[in-house]
């Protein structure tokens, strides 16, 4: 059985290619439903199309190519991930997994090799959730795991899903068509970058992931009261931004000291009524805790909580508190683990298993089908960032056991 070599040079070509859609100089644009999320999309069906698969939407507006393999009895493998990028993201989030998935498929193109298996490239709608309310928008409908609230939702300028879906080339009135059954798929394959510090730091090249992090979010509301910020005493303000800012530091007080839970994050906010001179009234703020394990995430949210009660007693103000659409963490089987640590072995690359802190479209496909992550190197740790880099080596190489486990895997029924 052949294990042939991918091509670097072309996979680097192939990023810097598709990291010009959208590229400004605070970082990647490519956000979901956007134009250039469209003219990206528009580039990689194209990519699709020249390496041999047949494309289609899916009511979700996720691209699926495909192509047969020899056995006609044998059940799809997948590989993918998605090209939406946060706001002022980096080149590499999702995309190396795309670039990587379309490398392969060259690869076995010019080597003339034909699976046993058929085989499918995923691009995910929506990934990152920018603007909804929830993420892993297009995974979720394949895995059957949309709810109510995701189809009736609106985005940060009021437009709703089937709009939205129109732009992409999705179907709206067909949504619930875009689910997929265990027993559709073989398995579902997800190269990415770590997007953390780890195989950096140790000097791995290649990371196998053992789980990936579920997420408990939600959106805080403190009323306080408005007043002049002259004549209002100190004894007898109720800032909400003074509130607001001692439950965000709890946050970090669960992730840290506390060590409920991994990591903790208040990463928007918005301040009423926004004035020099007047003592505000509201605030308005995200929160989000993650770890791998669910007990952590309730325990997280039920100290926040606790102290939100405490705090509204003790500061006289109003504490809301509303749980955004949770995020179940997803293992990862350690047969699977095994196949990947396998597969990065045929080219005697060296291994860490370790969690995935970000989300990633394999925590859905998780619930209908076999999934496996591999990850390589974020130089320095950073992502959803400008700075986010992983070097054409690392990128070469997390492609290369990309291709050898899809082959691994494709000796298997
Ligand atoms: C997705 O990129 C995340 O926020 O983990
Ligand atoms: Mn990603
Ligand atoms: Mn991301």
């Amino acid at each position: 059985m052949p294990f042939p070599k991918i091509n670097p040079l072309r996979l680097n070509h192939s990023l810097e290619n598709l990291g010009r859609i959208g590229h400004t100089e605070n970082g990647m644009q490519r956000v979901a439903f956007s134009a250039l999320d469209v003219e990206g999309r528009a580039h990689t069906i194209e990519m699709m199309r020249r390496v041999g698969l047949t494309v289609r939407i899916d009511p979700a507006g996720n691209i699926i190519g495909s192509k047969d393999g020899s056995e006609s009895s044998l059940i799809p493998i997948a590989l993918g991930s998605h090209i939406d990028t946060v706001p002022n993201g980096g080149k590499y989030d999702g995309t190396l997994g795309v670039m990587g998935a379309l490398e392969c498929m060259l690869t076995l193109q010019e080597q003339n090799i034909t699976t046993r298996h058929p085989l499918e490239v995923l691009v995910f709608t929506n990934e990152e959730g920018t603007g909804f309310p929830h993420w892993l928008f297009g995974s979720r409908a394949m895995s059957g795991a949309l709810s109510p609230e995701d189809l009736t939702a609106v985005d940060h300028d009021g437009v709703g899903l089937e709009t939205r879906l129109q732009a992409i080339g999705g179907d709206f009135s067909h949504i619930h068509d875009a689910a997929r059954s265990p027993g559709d798929l073989c398995a579902y394959f997800e190269l990415h970058i770590e997007q953390g510090p780890a195989l950096d730091r140790s000097g791995t090249p290649i990371g196998v992931v053992t789980g990936i992090t579920g997420r408990a979010a939600f959106e805080v509301d403190v009323k306080g009261t408005a007043n002049h910020a002259g004549t209002t005493p100190m004894g007898l303000r109720h800032d909400a931004l003074l509130s607001a800012s001692r439950l965000i530091l709890t946050v970090e007080r669960i992730a840290s000291e506390m060590e409920i839970c991994r990591v903790g994050t208040v990463g928007r906010a918005s301040i009423s009524p926004n004035a020099t001179n007047v003592v505000p009234g509201n605030v308005a703020f995200s929160v989000e805790f993650r770890d791998v394990q669910s007990t952590a995430l309730k325990a997280a949210e039920v100290e926040f909580r606790r102290y939100a009660q405490e705090l509204e007693r003790s500061d006289g103000v109003s504490v809301e508190i509303n749980a955004l659409p949770p995020t179940t963490p997803a293992p990862i089987t350690s047969e699977m683990q095994d196949l990947v640590a396998q597969a990065a072995g045929v080219h005697g690359l060296a291994t860490e298993r370790l969690p995935s802190g970000a989300g990633h479209d394999a925590q859905a496909m998780a619930a209908i089908t076999n999934v496996a992550m591999v990850f390589v190197p974020s130089v320095n740790g950073i992502s959803h960032s400008p700075l986010e880099f992983s070097t054409p080596q690392a990128c070469a190489e997390g492609t290369q056991v990309l291709l050898d486990l899809l082959l691994l895997a494709d000796q298997r029924d």
